[in-house]
């Protein structure tokens, strides 16, 4: 089988350019699609070319535009799509449920229509560990457990799971969905990083920005959850490892396809695939702020506030399938996924003014 050509959609910002990064460098023609909704464009592209010594092309353009993606998918005859761009903001996704709806749900149908059109039929897709039942499920969740959502956002990568399921059902798509929870931390040359717009919404960002006085302080979601320190449980996974989680599937999938090709018996393998993209590496709310303590060299002021309506006790995954399909492990700590982003940090402290 020829190399193929892959579209990273919202290749522009936090795991896509980290992804874009090992695909490049692994010698893969990629070319990457974002709106600039969330992205310092002009910084990302420069760290792509000097962390790959090659100019990635990249389309500005919005998945949610048939006739812009029609055009696109005409003229570059893609193979495979990376499909991350999404709205992730659970808060927000709360407020604003039809926003969410709409933008990660009518986008997904518009790009899953296109591929259609296109026979582009290899999909790798961003799901969340959002989409377990925290309630009735006994952590750590394996890829066969029960599903359900607390709040908008995580009802549309769930549906979004159950839309590419069915066009792996019926549309002869081959489709691998990572379920992944807290990506943290930079890529090690402190050239790319995650560095939100606006008041950031994830946990590690927000503590380094109160650890920088660029916030007041951090709010605690309450402290009277069921785990050792009363605080909500997460599982967190260096940013290099979850890219690196992508491009494993890219070539898992790429070689059963070969062998399914070549073979002169006929293979049935399933073509819709879930795995866990997670760590061991648990950890609370307060025990990451006791790390980033420990990094930045002093206490990083927070208060204990109202509970989330959203927010379970603990969400933690098991990620054996993972290691055993894919040979996929994390290899990086915790520690160094905060010291990496307080690396970043520090490099682009102008960004965040
Ligand atoms: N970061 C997390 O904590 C996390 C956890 C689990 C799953 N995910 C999923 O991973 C994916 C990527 O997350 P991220 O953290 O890199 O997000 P991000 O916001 O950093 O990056 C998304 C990119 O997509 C672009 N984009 C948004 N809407 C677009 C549109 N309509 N058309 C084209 N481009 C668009 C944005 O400009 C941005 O560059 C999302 O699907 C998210 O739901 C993220």
């Amino acid at each position: 089988m020829e190399p193929k050509k892959i579209l990273i959609t919202g290749g522009l910002w936090y795991i896509g350019s980290h992804t874009a990064v090992l695909f490049s460098q692994a010698g893969y023609d990629i070319v990457l699609l974002d709106n600039l909704s969330n992205t310092h464009k002009d910084e990302v592209l420069s760290s792509l070319k000097i962390l790959t010594n090659k100019d990635i092309p990249f389309v500005e353009g919005d998945v949610r535009d048939y006739d812009f993606l029609d055009q696109l998918f005409e003229k570059e005859q893609f193979d495979w799509v990376i499909h991350f761009a999404a709205k992730k903001a659970v808060g927000e996704s709360c407020s604003d449920p039809f926003l969410y709806y709409d933008n990660n749900i009518s986008w997904t149908i518009t790009l899953l229509e296109i591929m259609d059109k296109h026979n582009v039929k290899n999909l790798i897709f961003s799901s969340s560990a959002t989409v377990y039942d925290a309630e009735k499920n006994i952590p750590p969740f394996t890829e066969t457990d029960r599903l359900n959502t607390t709040n908008p956002y995580g009802t549309t990568k769930l549906v979004m799971e159950f839309l590419l399921k069915d066009m792996a059902q019926h549309r002869n798509f081959e489709v691998i969905c990572l379920r992944y929870f807290n990506p943290i931390g930079a890529h090690h040359s402190g050239l790319l990083g995650e560095n939100p717009k606006g008041i950031p919404t994830n946990l590690l960002p927000f503590i380094l920005r109160v650890a920088k006085k660029e916030i007041e302080k951090i709010t605690v979601f309450w402290d009277d959850y069921p785990t050792p320190d009363w605080t909500c449980i997460r599982d967190y996974i260096h940013i290099e490892d979850l890219a690196q989680a992508h491009l494993q599937s890219y070539e898992y999938l790429y070689h059963k396809k070969e062998i399914k090709a070549n073979s002169e018996e006929e293979i049935t393998t399933p073509s819709f695939e879930v795995f866990n993209i997670w760590t061991w590496n648990w950890k609370s709310v307060k025990e990451m702020l006791s790390i980033a303590e420990t990094v930045v060299g002093e206490p990083i002021n927070f208060e204990i506030g109202e509970r989330r309506d959203w927010d379970v006790a603990s969400s933690v995954a098991n990620p054996i399938k993972a290691k055993q399909v894919l040979g996929w492990e994390p290899k990086k700590t915790i520690v160094e996924a905060v010291e990496d982003a307080w690396n970043f940090y520090n490099n682009h402290k102008e960004e965040n003014k």
